[in-house]
Parts: C-alpha cells; sequence; structure tokens
C-alpha cells in the first residue's frame, strides 16, 4: 500500500509503525541487545526464520523504520542505514569488491571518497581507476578485466559536472557490472536513481536529509536491477542461491555491516527520521534560492565565474534538466581573484557560516583547496575540479532576499 502514496506522504508515513502510547514519532530504542523468552525463538531469529532485533550493530527497531522509508523513497528492495555516509561507501563497496578487484570511479567525488578508493582500499589490494564521468568514452575504456563497480555521484562534489547517469548506466550494463550512485547531494527528491539506471544508491544522510546538521548517518539502498549471480561475483553464489535478488543486502547485512560495526545510534536514526518530514519543502527552497544566488553572482563583477548547473550558459544545463526536472540543487561553486580574495570574502559573511558540511538548512561556506582538499596535490586537485579561488556555497533556505545580500555586502570587502 505504501508504495502507491506520493513522494511527499512518504517522507513522513514511509515505513513508520504506530508507536506505544499512540505516539507519532519513531520510539529511539536505546538498547544495545534484545531479549527473547526461549532459546528456540533467539535461534529462529538468528538463523532468519522469524523477524527479530538481536544486537544494534546488526539492527535496531529505530534505524529499521528509516531503513523501510528510504527504501521506499527510492522505490527500492532494501535498505541498511550506517553510521556515516563514508561508512555506507565503505559498507557497499566492500560488500562488491575484493582482493585484486578495481573500481572506475568517476574523478569528481568527495574527498573522502577520492581518498578511501586511492590511499585506504589501496592498501587492502583493492584498485581503483579514476575517470571524467562527464566523458563517455573514457568510461567506457576504463572498464578493464578486474572492474567490479562503476561509482559516481549525481553531481560532483565540489567539481559540480553532471554526468549522464543513463548512458553510464549503459555502460555498465554492457560490462555486467553494477552502477552505484552517492545521490548525496540531489536525494531522491531530485532524482531516483532506479528510474536513471542505477543499481544501488547511497547517500550521506548527514546532508539534506538530517537538514539541520544535527546528526551524521548514511544509507544504502539496493535497487534490486542487478544479477549477482553473474561470474564476475563468484563470491554472492551462496547469496544468490539463499537470498534471491536479495543476494546485495543480504552479503552487505550479514557480513560486512555487522563485521565493520559502522552501525547507526538509534538516537541519530531518529534524528534522520525526523529531519527527512520536511525534505521536499526544504529542497524546493534550496533549489530556487540556490538558482537565485548564482544568477546574482554571475552579473556581479568581482566574481571570476559561477558553476551552477542551473544557469544557462552551464555545460551541464541541459542534462541537469532533463535527469532532475529542472531542479539544479543547493551547492554551486565560484571564482574570486585568487585565494586571499576568497579568505577576504569569508571572512566579511555575517549570515553564512564557513564550515565543512553541505545540507544544512543555514548558508554554508568553505574553501575546499585550503580546508577538505588540502592534503591533495595540486594535479588531484585539479581533477576534483578544486582550484585556489574557489569557493563553494551550500544554500540555505532563509530568506533569499538575506542571502544574496550578505553575499553583496560581504563581496564589496574583497
Ligand atoms: C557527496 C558526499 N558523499 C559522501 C560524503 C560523506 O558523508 P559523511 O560525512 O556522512 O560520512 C559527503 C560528505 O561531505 C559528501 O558530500
Amino acid at each position: 500500500m505504501e508504495k502507491k502514496w506520493d513522494f511527499e506522504t512518504l517522507l513522513i508515513h514511509g515505513g513508520l509503525e504506530p508507536g506505544p502510547a499512540g505516539a507519532t514519532t519513531v520510539p529511539i530504542v536505546q538498547s544495545s541487545a534484545f531479549a527473547y523468552d526461549s532459546a528456540d525463538a533467539l535461534e529462529d531469529v538468528f538463523r532468519g526464520r522469524r523477524p527479530g532485533q538481536v544486537y544494534t550493530r546488526i539492527g535496531n527497531p529505530t534505524t529499521e523504520s528509516l531503513e523501510k522509508r528510504l527504501t521506499l523513497l527510492e522505490d527500492g528492495i532494501a535498505g541498511i542505514v550506517t553510521a556515516s555516509g563514508m561508512a555506507a561507501i565503505s559498507t557497499a563497496v566492500l560488500t562488491i569488491l575484493r582482493s585484486g578487484d578495481e573500481i572506475l570511479s568517476s574523478s569528481s567525488v568527495f574527498g573522502g571518497t577520492f581518498s578511501l578508493f586511492r590511499d585506504t582500499l589501496s592498501s587492502y589490494g583493492i584498485g581503483v581507476r579514476f575517470v571524467d564521468p562527464t566523458d563517455l568514452k573514457a568510461v567506457r575504456e576504463g572498464v578493464g578485466e578486474r572492474t567490479r563497480l562503476l561509482f559516481v555521484e549525481t553531481i560532483g562534489n565540489p567539481k559540480m559536472d553532471v554526468p549522464d547517469i543513463a548512458a553510464l548506466a549503459e555502460i555498465a550494463r554492457e560490462a555486467k557490472i553494477p552502477l552505484m550512485l552517492d545521490a548525496t547531494v540531489t536525494t531522491p527528491w531530485m532524482a531516483r536513481g532506479k528510474d536513471l539506471g542505477a543499481d544501488l544508491v547511497v547517500h550521506s544522510t548527514s546532508k539534506f536529509i538530517n537538514g539541520s546538521g544535527s546528526a551524521i548517518g548514511g544509507a544504502i539502498i539496493d535497487l534490486g536491477r542487478f544479477d549477482w549471480g553473474g561470474e564476475k561475483y563468484p563470491h554472492f553464489a551462496p547469496f544468490v542461491k539463499k537470498f534471491g535478488r536479495f543476494a546485495f543486502t543480504a552479503r552487505a547485512r550479514k557480513l560486512v555491516h555487522k563485521d565493520l560495526g559502522a552501525c547507526a545510534a538509534p538516537m541519530n536514526s531518529f534524528l534522520l527520521a525526523e529531519g527527512i518530514e520536511t525534505l521536499a519543502l526544504r529542497m524546493e527552497r534550496h533549489c530556487s534560492s540556490a538558482l537565485r544566488l548564482a544568477s546574482f553572482l554571475r552579473e556581479h563583477p568581482k566574481v571570476r565565474w559561477v558553476n551552477y548547473p542551473g544557469l544557462p550558459d552551464s555545460p551541464f544545463q541541459d542534462i541537469a534538466s532533463r535527469q532532475f526536472g529542472g531542479r539544479y540543487g543547493a551547492l554551486l561553486t565560484f571564482g574570486l581573484p585568487d585565494k586571499e580574495a576568497a579568505f577576504r570574502f569569508i571572512n566579511a559573511l555575517r549570515l553564512a557560516r564557513n564550515l565543512a558540511n553541505i545540507g544544512d538548512a543555514k548558508t554554508l561556506v568553505i574553501h575546499p583547496a585550503s580546508t577538505i582538499c588540502c592534503d591533495y596535490t595540486p594535479e588531484e586537485k585539479a581533477l576534483m575540479g578544486v582550484t585556489e579561488e574557489l569557493v563553494r556555497v551550500s544554500v540555505g533556505i532563509e530568506a533569499p532576499g538575506d542571502i544574496v545580500g550578505d553575499f553583496a555586502q560581504a563581496l564589496e570587502q574583497v
């Protein structure tokens, strides 16, 4: 029945059971483990013969409610909520790849993902090849003998490039590998990965899904499209045999998620479930204010360039319009003459906050080259689209005129 509700209704009611004593919010089940009144009952739960929770590292009722809601919103078949967006990406990737395998990744991914793939996973024998996700020829040629996953962000953070996801899905299908989308920046409100042909979606729920910067979280949604029985994935064979199309989620939950231990705290799942209720309203405002601010900056004499897919002169406007239904998100980047000017601008802001996050109700700015990307070489920064004069903005939902006014007065001081 729930699948029939519209998106905005699912944001509020999806996966929500009536609470104790008529409670209308999901109960925070702050319990590490769950007791059963017989040894047989606990054995049945462990063996999957009856539903139930065992231990919060593996599953928790508060977290499960959020998993159901996110799965409904993405029109997936199953979901796993994790401690953070990075936990979601690590868990999903380690479920699919083994030592000797390779990820074909967009080069314009979030810095943490770049370093996970390039540094952390490579020291365990999982390789990565970075390609420009908007260069379909390069992506096609990047698929090698050992490639087992194609990974892209729906809008690159902070490069702001927009890949043609349906075309990438086609390449993945031909190569018989799954396409995993990091849809943190777009959320299911702007586009559902399934409609674009993806096989798996990951989110940092710390951003727009939470909406007020009050909890870190992540999620993996299995869209149920990929055949895990293929010869490239022999390690899935027992899971395909036992769980069929749920093989990915079964291997993730029973093995990698359980063993890595990056589970969500029940309190955070509660905060995320509260936050997501207003996602549609917030995203609408984020998008309209970001377009307004981008247009203002585009005309400002002190601004060298603006990167926002909603601007008519953006090379990504066409594909973004098609993929995201005329919505372009909250993130934009712009260039001032140099790093000193960028610092002067940030220091002069009165309303926007200078911090390392996106997706908050508040307008946020950062100078990525000196902060989130400070450990990368100039070549790596260039690959990620990060230059010294670049300022990244996550446009909030304050009164749009106040946001523009704050930027205008700060630009005067550049
Ligand atoms: C696109 C994207 N993916 C993943 C992450 C990592 O998420 P988290 O900070 O929740 O681990 C971030 C964080 O900024 C992000 O922007």
